[in-house]
């Protein structure tokens, strides 16, 4: 083993042995690179430095380093990529050095050695320090082999000419397998980095959307307790509100209408008759007929719900329906006897919605209808109600093929 870089099989040796490992650390790779290029020429320790740039700088820095005596700690070395130093010089010319013995350099060599970089109780006497190539031919570090030992000599001996010349080989394939693991190495902890930011971004994500639906919630309480204070002193109580939500949802679904829409008119639909709220009381408890001005006055709460809802973007929807849910089809209704498809699709709707409710609800002057009386009711209408005059044609149509669903709700939601 010692006698080394005899025939070309320590080269195929090594690269078979880079290729088996392909996904170890740049660090781990180095140590065996350069436990390796020992075993091969008898080196007792050696240092791998790997090229570091910042911007135009270059500079040296020990990846691996090995003695058999000494148990070696990786310095926190800098060398510069200068010819005044061993190192620096094989990085910079990018060829190798051999000497015979480190304290004894021909003079006409550019570098010394500095022996304040020797190892404590070690000394250094023959060294071998190569480059290691990439294919572009760039210098991405440098093996120094240090004191070649053979078998039963006190001393070091030199390394041989021949096998600075056989290094050449293995540097390039060490020099581009170090590249490669530097390159998935890189691209590991940059794969760690995102994954981090991923993680720190999906947290950030759960408390804005926890956040939000804390907000959603406060946002949904705080509407229905504005429908629920809007109808204290109203005949209908329990869950209409919650009723004509989901009818109106229903209904919407069943139009095909934009999943949007649906969604905001499932809370909407509630808030009505929240004008109500600034009907004066003593109107709004009235037993028997009002006069001529309470009921102007009464009638006026599809435009007091509109005032108290038109601020928020969110009740856009049903700051419409307050406005028009007692506008009728051909335009007898109120306030401003909106016609036909001038009143909004939503107002619409509810208007069906409200009335549905209304009739399957008992009242002081009328006892609760069965759902089949006022299937019959809102289709071929009564005393009070116009069927064709005062609602869409088409929610009538709809409502006659799937009043089951609107049965559904109340069963369900009945109080
Ligand atoms: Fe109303
Ligand atoms: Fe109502």
């Amino acid at each position: 083993m010692a006698s080394g870089f005899d025939d070309s099989s320590p080269v195929l040796d090594f690269l078979e042995f880079v290729e088996r490992q392909p996904q170890q650390s740049v660090r781990q790779l180095l140590d065996k690179i350069l436990l390796k290029s020992r075993m091969i020429t008898g080196a007792e320790a050696g240092t791998v430095f790997i090229v570091r740039r910042k911007g135009q700088q270059r500079w040296l820095q020990p990846a691996s380093m090995q003695n058999e005596r000494i148990r070696p700690k990786l310095r926190d070395l800098v060398v510069p990529i200068t010819a005044k130093t061993i190192a620096g010089y094989v990085a910079g010319a990018g060829e190798a050095v051999r000497l015979d013995d480190v304290y004894a350099i021909p003079p006409d060599r550019p570098f010394s050695f500095n022996p304040q970089n020797e190892l404590k109780g070690y000394r250094t006497v023959s060294m071998l320090a190569f480059p290691l190539k990439n294919y572009q031919d760039q210098v991405i570090g440098v093996v120094q082999l240090i004191n070649r030992r053979q078998p039963a000599l006190p001393e070091p001996v030199p390394f041989e000419a021949e096998q600075t010349r056989l290094v050449t080989p293995i540097a390039r394939a060490i020099a581009t397998h170090i590249e490669r693991a530097d390159m998935l190495e890189r691209i590991r902890e940059q794969n760690v980095k995102l994954h981090q930011r991923n993680r720190e971004l999906a947290e950030q994500r759960a408390q804005v959307v926890a956040l939000q639906g804390e907000t959603e919630e406060a946002f949904m309480l705080s509407i229905n307790l504005l429908a629920r204070a809007a109808e204290i002193h109203d005949e209908e109580t329990g869950n209409h509100i919650l009723r004509v939500n989901e009818y109106s949802y229903f209904l919407a679904r069943e139009l095909d209408m934009p999943a949007s829409f649906c969604d905001e008119i499932r809370y909407s639909a509630q808030l009505h008759d929240v004008g109500k709220m600034s009907i004066n009381t003593a109107i709004l408890t009235k037993r028997g007929k009002l006069t001529p001005e309470e009921r102007a006055e009464m009638d006026r709460h599809p435009h007091y719900g509109h005032q108290i809802l038109a601020h928020s973007p969110r009740l856009t929807l049903a700051a419409e329906i307050a406005y028009c849910h007692h506008e009728k089809w051909d335009g007898s209704g109120y306030p401003r006897q909106l016609q036909g498809e001038a009143i909004p699709i939503s107002a619409r709707i509810v208007a069906l919605a409200d009335v549905y409710d209304a009739l399957r609800s008992a009242r002081p002057y009328k006892p609760a209808f069965s759902h089949e009386r006022t299937v019959e009711i809102i289709l071929q209408g009564d005393e009070r109600i116009e069927p064709r005059r005062h609602f869409d044609p088409k929610l009538i149509q709809l409502f006659g093929e799937q009043h089951a669903g609107m049965a559904a709700i109340y069963q369900r939601l009945k109080d």
